[in-house]
């Protein structure tokens, strides 16, 4: 096997997941820290390159060193975007301190267990819904009719985004999150200019509601976030509907792409689906995080580096661009036992699926983690059967592992 190329999204990106872990293997082995020339995104002029990170240690390090390894210049692109950009996608994800823990501070407020706790209600009624609507049909596309509703349902409730705009927040995060991808980008357009008309849409969306909000709060996030002050603080409408984008975008795809590798998982591994069968409180936390490290929905993260370092015994200069790759950590030999196997009841489990520790780890991990725990137990107890019937239609893309299709029958 020749040396991989991270940037190939058509080659690198499509082939075969064996194959892919097969060559993160051979790069962690003998070169840890490779280097990667960019690769093209829309009319953009490729940039300098990027490092990879490709062992869990180095990943970690990183996360937990913020200072040195900056999100400001860029979180969720290996391209550096144009500034007309920043007003859509420059929410806390794309920020370092002090911006990033003000605005981190405030909408934790969306988060609290309070908060949490009353969405989970609202997550077992959908699910149940899902459930009974996917059983009636017997079978069917286990993305659009099942994994992809949970998560969109409830990050829209949550800020109060009406039902009728579900199908129009959909399509748009499909839109900035799927531009690798020539399904999701008609062809005729430019990739840039979809990505920011959806960026616009959706902003608009939220700019509207947070409006009505200010004059006659509810008791959603939004309300929360463009009323209630903490320390004098709230939300401006731009940030507002940026955070909305990051929240969409962030916990959308991430989610649904969880749940449909975790279909296909059960699917492809029967005596595992036994395993948590039979136990299934007591393997369902254990199964869900697997799913999670397995999966790893979000590729990897970027971060610039302020001054001269040496990681992984790699040397790297100021303003060089790092990617920890998660996916490969996540199937380190050094931190995890027999990583390509996927195992329900693999303990400890502590994975970077959610990012590594540090200031940006997923927001949303705890209700990520309620999502398809819940959408799990009530597939699992309703229809032990569900199994895919063919093998996952997959995203082209370098940063999220994603799934286009998965039929499924669900007896
Ligand atoms: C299985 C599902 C999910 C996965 C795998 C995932 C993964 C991640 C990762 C890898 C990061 C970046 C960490 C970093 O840069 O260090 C992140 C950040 C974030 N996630 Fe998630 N996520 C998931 C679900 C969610 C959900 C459901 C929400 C909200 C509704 C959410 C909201 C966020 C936000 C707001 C951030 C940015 C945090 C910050 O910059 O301070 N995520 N997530």
């Amino acid at each position: 096997m020749g040396r991989p190329n991270l940037s190939d999204l058509e080659h690198f990106w499509t082939a075969p997941i064996a194959e892919r872990a097969a060559a993160f293997a051979s790069l962690r082995e003998h070169e840890p820290v490779p280097f990667f020339p960019e690769p093209t995104f829309g009319m953009l002029p490729p940039g300098p390159g990027y490092w990879a990170l490709t062992r869990f240690d180095d990943v970690v390090e990183a996360s937990r060193t913020p200072k040195v390894f900056t999100s400001g210049a860029g979180a969720t692109n290996i391209t550096d975007l144009p500034p007309e950009f920043l007003e859509f996608f420059g929410s806390m994800i794309n920020l370092d301190d002090p911006r990033h823990s003000r605005l981190r501070r405030i909408v934790s407020r969306g988060f609290t267990p309070k908060r949490l706790a009353a969405l989970t209600e609202e997550v077992q009624r959908t699910a149940s819904r899902i459930v009974d609507d996917a059983l009636a049909q017997g079978e069917c596309d286990a993305v659009t009719a099942i994994s992809a509703r949970l998560p969109l349902k409830i990050v829209c409730d949550m800020m109060g985004v009406p039902e009728s705009q579900y199908e129009f927040v959909y399509a748009k995060t499909n839109t900035i999150l799927g531009v690798s991808d020539p399904e999701y980008v008609e062809e005729t357009a430019d990739v840039l200019t979809a990505v920011l008309q959806a960026g616009h849409a959706l902003a608009e969306l939220m700019r509207e509601l947070g409006r009505t909000r200010e004059q006659q709060p509810t008791d959603d996030v939004t309300s929360a976030l463009v009323n209630a002050e903490i320390d004098g603080e709230r939300l401006t409408p731009d940030e507002l509907a940026s955070f909305f984008i990051l929240l969409v975008v962030a916990g959308n795809e991430t989610t649904r792409n969880a749940i449909s590798w975790g279909l296909h998982l059960l699917t492809e591994h029967p005596e595992q689906r036994q395993i948590w069968l039979a136990d299934l409180d007591g393997v369902t936390p254990t199964a869900v995080e697997e799913i999670v490290r397995w999966a790893s929905p979000v590729i990897f993260m970027r971060r610039t580096l302020a001054v001269d370092t040496v990681l992984g015994g790699q040397a790297m200069r100021a303003g060089d661009k790092v990617a920890m790759f998660y996916w490969a950590a996540n199937r380190d030999p050094a931190h995890f036992t027999a990583p390509d196997s996927f195992d329900v009841r693999r303990t400890p489990n502590h994975h970077v699926g959610f990012g590594g520790p540090g200031p940006h780890f997923c927001l949303g991990a705890h209700l990520a983690r309620r999502e398809m725990t819940v959408m799990f137990r009530e597939l699992l107890t309703r229809a032990p059967e569900v199994h895919a019937t063919a093998a996952p239609r997959r995203l082209q893309s370098m940063f999220i592992n994603g799934i286009k299709e998965l039929p499924v029958a669900l007896y």
